[in-house]
């Protein structure tokens, strides 16, 4: 299993130093929030940071677009240094197109779907894509509490993808700590994103070891 620590909860004084040190800690992705403020009401960062932060990390970099209109950016985003792009099924109406697109920039291609989106808005695109993101909270914002009753829906997931011949990793994104790492090994996830419960605490190896001990 993955840790993808999520740099949105980070401290952006210093956000290099922060990249540097879940590097040392053992992270295997960078996950980087984009927000627009219409399609959440928050926003965050472009395509100049993550052009920022490739020139400083090995690692893979996972581009999380809570945008509207996301077909417009995906040249951008893959030119900064994504390696995984993933777009959100509510705000993506040709959506199949969009993920085209996405491959077709060389790079990994993902389907987000908001806690209230069901598994089955994914039947047709299983063919087009590397990942899946469950969310695991309403997007927008750090901090917020695991919603349990997504669980199921990773195992369901899964399934469809067991049962079409089709391998992709299954991520999930939002309240994520050892005990709720635990829960989402278990229903079938493969990468844990994880913001506050690795940037807000002191001691991030740590943090970072707490998470993955609950998953080998
Ligand atoms: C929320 C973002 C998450 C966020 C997770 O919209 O997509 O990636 O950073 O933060 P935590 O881990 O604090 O819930
Ligand atoms: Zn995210």
């Amino acid at each position: 299993m993955k840790i993808a620590p999520s740099i949105l909860a980070a401290d952006f004084t210093k956000l290099g130093e922060e990249i540097k040190e879940v590097e040392a800690a053992g992270a295997d992705l960078i996950h980087i929030d984009v927000m627009d403020g219409h399609f959440v009401p928050n926003i965050t960062m472009g395509p100049a940071v993550v052009e920022a932060i490739r020139s400083i990390t090995e690692l893979p970099l996972d581009v999380h677009l809570m945008i509207e209109n996301p077909d417009q950016y995906i040249e951008a985003f893959a030119k900064a240094g994504a390696d995984y792009m993933t777009v959100h099924v509510e705000a993506s109406p040709h959506l199949h197109r969009t993920l085209d697109e996405i491959k077709k920039q060389g790079i990994k291609s993902g389907v987000v779907l908001n806690p209230a989106t069901p598994a089955e808005s994914i039947k047709y695109v299983l063919d087009n894509i590397d990942m899946v993101l469950l969310m695991t909270v309403n997007p927008g914002f750090g901090g917020q509490s695991f919603i349990h009753s997504v669980l199921p829906k990773i195992t369901e997931v899964r399934n469809m993808g067991l049962k079409h011949g089709v391998q992709f990793d299954i991520e999930v994104d939002g309240g994520i700590n050892p005990e709720t790492a635990k829960l989402c090994k278990e229903a079938g996830a493969t990468v844990l994103v994880a913001g506050s419960s690795i940037f807000q605490q002191k001691d991030r190896k740590k943090a970072l070891l707490e998470i993955r001990k609950e998953i080998v």
